[in-house]
């Protein structure tokens, strides 16, 4: 499952950046469309993934209520950007706590003891 989780926030990730940057510019919107829908499905995919490692029989503690906080969060701010960035509206703030955020959900995630890259 750790895989299979691993994959979809990778994939995920690159949609997002496809989307966000690459295709907003060039001002191709039905490619955007296409890959926003494509982006949605992984989100998904991300969400079961993630809850089925959380209810996969580890002890709940706080490190992973962050944890699922974070990757939600995560993809909220995906989603905002794509939103704004849509409408033309600047996103500068919005990228930075993107990263962070990002940075803190794979750091958090990679240091639970469920992983392949535990340490
Ligand atoms: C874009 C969003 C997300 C990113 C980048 C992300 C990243 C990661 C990473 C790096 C790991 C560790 C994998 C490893 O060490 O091999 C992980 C594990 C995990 N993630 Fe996510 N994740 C995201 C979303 C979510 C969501 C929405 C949930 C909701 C429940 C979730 C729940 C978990 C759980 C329970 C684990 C296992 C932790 C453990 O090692 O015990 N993640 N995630």
């Amino acid at each position: 499952m750790t895989h299979a989780h691993i994959t979809s926030w990778a994939v995920a990730i690159i949609l997002f950046v496809i989307a966000a940057t690459i295709l907003n510019k060039a001002g191709k919107e039905k490619s955007q469309k296409i890959v926003k829908m494509v982006l949605r499905l992984f989100y998904l995919f991300i969400l079961v993934t993630g809850f089925l490692l959380l209810f996969s029989g580890v002890t709940i503690d706080g490190e992973y209520i962050g944890k699922a906080i974070l990757g939600v969060l995560t993809i909220g701010f995906m989603e905002m950007i794509l939103a704004r960035s849509s409408k033309g509206k600047s996103n500068g703030l919005f990228w930075i706590l993107f990263i962070v955020v990002l940075g803190l959900t794979i750091g958090l995630g990679m240091k639970l003891p469920l992983g392949i890259w535990h340490f």
